[in-house]
């Protein structure tokens, strides 16, 4: 079953409609009651689509894992981004999960007052559970970004639960999900901008200060069956994770790293 722009619930039409002008390019949201995946209905739209919805059946999580997203439970979204036409167009792509995080983390607080930590590359964590999760995909000129944010986690599965925590949860009271929405969006907006306009350090210094484990964390790779561990040193100017194993310091650009 699906949904279209014109049966947006009222209180979201609503908070989209006062926010308008926050939300930059960002203000075309498509509202589905239940799709497969967010992603995949955004990345044939145009620059500027925002899709959200409900619940999805097949949503997903970076290097093949499954993003559990129950109806009610979560902000399942994607927008659709166009690094390509920044002034920087390379730096842009390369820093664009990054502004994400961000922008996610200060639309959560902005609502909630949550202090949220970021893990590089593009994890939110509260209290070392994971609260929400960036999803980008390259499609034509487009990037596709996706974003799940749990608001409660009421019916997860009990190993989940172990695992991932919800803005409710964290906060011990209900919310209500739409305004952390239209904060996050207004908030990767104000980020877009940054990316477009190579305003770079505002966005390498928010992430900084909002990521403690970028320095000092241990953190553990596989190569080739050995696992070599090693303690972060901070993100370069380029978005790579910088790892000082033994008496060297690795760059790392993938997220093939174990948080020990
Ligand atoms: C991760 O942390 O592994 C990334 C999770 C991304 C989940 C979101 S939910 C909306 C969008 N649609 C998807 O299928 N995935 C992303």
């Amino acid at each position: 079953m699906k949904s279209n722009p014109s049966d947006l619930p009222a209180e979201l039409a609503g908070l989209l409609e006062r926010s308008q002008a926050r939300l930059g390019p960002l203000s075309a949201v498509q509202w589905f009651s239940e799709v497969a995946s967010t992603n995949d209905v955004a990345a044939s739209l145009p620059e500027g689509a925002v899709v959200l919805a409900d619940r999805q059946t097949a949503g997903r999580g970076r290097r093949g894992h499954a993003w559990f997203s129950p109806p009610g439970s979560g902000l399942y979204a994607s927008v659709v981004l166009a690094p390509g036409r920044a002034a920087d167009p390379l730096r842009a792509t390369l820093l664009l999960t990054l502004a994400a995080g961000v922008a996610l983390a200060e639309g959560i607080d902005a609502v909630s007052g949550l202090r949220v930590d970021l893990k590089w590359p593009n994890d939110l964590y509260v209290s070392r559970r994971k609260l929400a999760g960036i999803l980008a995909e390259a499609s034509g000129e487009h990037v596709v970004l996706g974003f799940g944010i749990n608001t409660s986690v009421a019916s997860y599965p009990p190993d989940l639960h172990e695992r991932v925590t919800s803005i409710e949860s964290a906060l011990g009271r209900s919310i209500d999900r739409y305004p952390v929405f239209v904060e996050t969006l207004a908030a990767l907006s104000r980020r877009y901008d940054d990316l477009l306009l190579g305003r770079f350090d505002a966005i390498l210094d928010a992430w900084r200060r909002r990521a403690p484990s970028a320095v000092g964390a241990r953190v553990g790779r596989t190569v080739n069956g050995v696992v070599e561990t090693g303690v972060t040193a901070g993100i370069d100017d380029n978005g790579g994770l910088l790892v000082r194993m033994g008496d060297r310091v690795e760059r790392i650009v993938s997220g093939e790293l174990e948080w020990l």
